[in-house]
């Protein structure tokens, strides 16, 4: 017999009730535990108005489509998390290996729904509101794209042979004085069109210049502005959200700021208008704090010709000592892979920070290490990005594969080491040294 029909008829004798052999075990069943683990795992961007583009909070939003849920959880494309390996990071959405196999006998036994828990429901008391002291809360400010923007039905590929996904748009904020912003949070009025979101402070006014030269609202060029590359001060998604950095460190942004933010979409086939709000929370005057500097391992220019498949591979010299506390990578989406180690001086062997074994540049985001980790002065950092210019590429979106030629001021592709100084004083050595490496990279 045929495994595959064999295994059909299981699964049919389970659904019709048939009394399973002793040794099947009963399939999980959504009030059995598999409805909390979709709730836990799903539930923020599988629901109405999150960045999924369904609806997954019952067995009957799984049924019709659960052989293609069971494929796409089977493969580890859901939930979508890059991160393969490096660090521990905050947030990791990787599905531990026993929620998944649970998950996917569910699918394959047709979605049980099972008994409801038994008995009068618990009641949860209500944690008691506490009132916010003044003194401790973070201000925060509330930032409105200057007009709405509407995404256009349908995608396409721009004249020099990049990806025509993503359109930079200016929030102003006019700060009088410096702000020390501790986190972000991007509210979308379309979630589901939004992969990453991409946030820096511009004190220079190009960014605004280069916005109100287009025609539309926004600008379709890249949101890097000078030295300042395109998402220094972090990234969310997909579908926007929060980002927070860890207790006494903030990124600056200087006074007289507008913050750009590089919107990176998915045509859904019919429009869809942004009209985004973000919420900047900053650390209250009394709150002691330390920077958080944008260094930029970058490589500048990618050129590959048809078909081609390279390495791409550059490094960089800490000349402080540092605590990382946030990786942001980016790549365009020809890359399948990338790296980041670290060699501390005298170390035998490097310290893996980063590895992602399938980039996904709609899923990108700023990964806050779940430990700040410290780099003495003269750490090397180095970065590896495998690029595939194939049509063995799915991602490729030019088939057949052409010849490119890309490059943007803070690098084709980078990493951002959000980092901070461990002696205050040498903030400014480390500035001067972002500055340094952003002109030597440009050549
Ligand atoms: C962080 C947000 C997020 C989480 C968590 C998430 N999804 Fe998704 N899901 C998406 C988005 C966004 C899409 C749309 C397709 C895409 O972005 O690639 C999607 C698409 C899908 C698809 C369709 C795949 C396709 O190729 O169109 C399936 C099936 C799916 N999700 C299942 C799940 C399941 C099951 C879980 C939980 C175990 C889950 N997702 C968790 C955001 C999420």
């Amino acid at each position: 017999m045929i495994p595959g029909l064999f295994h059909a008829m299981v699964v049919g004798m389970q659904l019709s009730g048939a009394v399973p052999s002793a040794t099947t075990e009963p399939p999980p069943t959504w009030h059995g535990g598999i409805g909390s683990l979709v709730a836990a795992r799903c539930g923020d961007c599988h629901a109405p108005d999150g960045a999924a583009p369904f609806v997954l909070a019952s067995p009957e939003d799984f049924r019709p489509r659960r052989s293609f849920v069971a494929e796409v959880v089977g493969n580890r494309l859901m939930p979508p998390w890059l991160v393969s390996g490096g660090r521990p990071v905050h947030g990791d959405r990787t599905l531990p290996e026993p929620d998944r196999s649970a998950l996917l006998a569910w699918l394959t036994a047709g979605c049980p729904t099972g008994e409801p828990p038994a008995g009068p429901s618990v009641v949860e008391e209500a944690p008691e509101a506490r009132p916010l002291d003044a003194s401790e809360a973070s201000p925060r400010l509330h930032l409105r794209m200057r007009s709405p923007w509407t995404v256009p039905a349908e995608g396409g590929v721009r004249w020099y042979k990049a990806e025509r996904d993503k359109r930079t748009f200016v929030l102003p904020v006019g700060n009088p004085r410096p702000l020390r912003v501790r986190a972000l949070d991007y509210r979308s009025a379309a979630p589901q069109t939004l992969g990453a979101v991409a946030f820096s402070a511009d004190p220079t006014g190009d960014g605004r210049r280069m916005v109100d030269w287009d025609e539309e609202p926004g600008s379709y060029m890249m949101a890097d502005i000078r030295s300042v590359p395109a998402g220094a001060l972090g990234i969310v998604g997909p579908g926007g959200g929060r980002l927070e950095y860890p207790e006494g460190f903030y990124v600056p942004v200087p006074p007289g700021s507008d913050i750009l933010s590089e919107v990176h979409y998915r045509p859904q086939g019919r429009e869809r208008v942004l009209d985004d709000t973000l919420v900047l929370e900053t650390l209250p005057n009394a709150a002691p704090g330390r920077p958080l500097l944008p260094v930029n391992l970058m490589v500048p220019r990618v050129t590959l010709k048809a078909g081609e498949t390279r390495r791409y591979a550059n490094q960089l010299t800490l000349p402080v000592a540092v605590d990382v506390v946030a990786l942001t990578p980016r790549a365009s989406a020809r890359c399948r892979a990338l790296r980041l180690e670290a060699r501390l001086p005298e170390a035998e062997s490097p310290v893996s920070l980063l590895e992602i074994d399938d980039w996904n540049p709609h899923y990108r985001s700023t990964l806050v290490l779940e430990q700040p980790l410290r780099l003495p002065a003269g750490t090397v950092i180095r970065g590896a990005w495998d690029y595939d210019n194939s049509d063995g590429n799915p991602r490729n979106p030019v088939v057949p594969p052409e010849s490119i030629d890309l490059g943007a001021r803070s690098g084709a592709m980078n990493v951002l080491l959000l980092s901070a100084p461990v002696e205050r004083r040498e903030v400014r050595e480390l500035m001067e040294f972002i500055e340094v490496e952003s002109r030597r990279n440009r050549g």
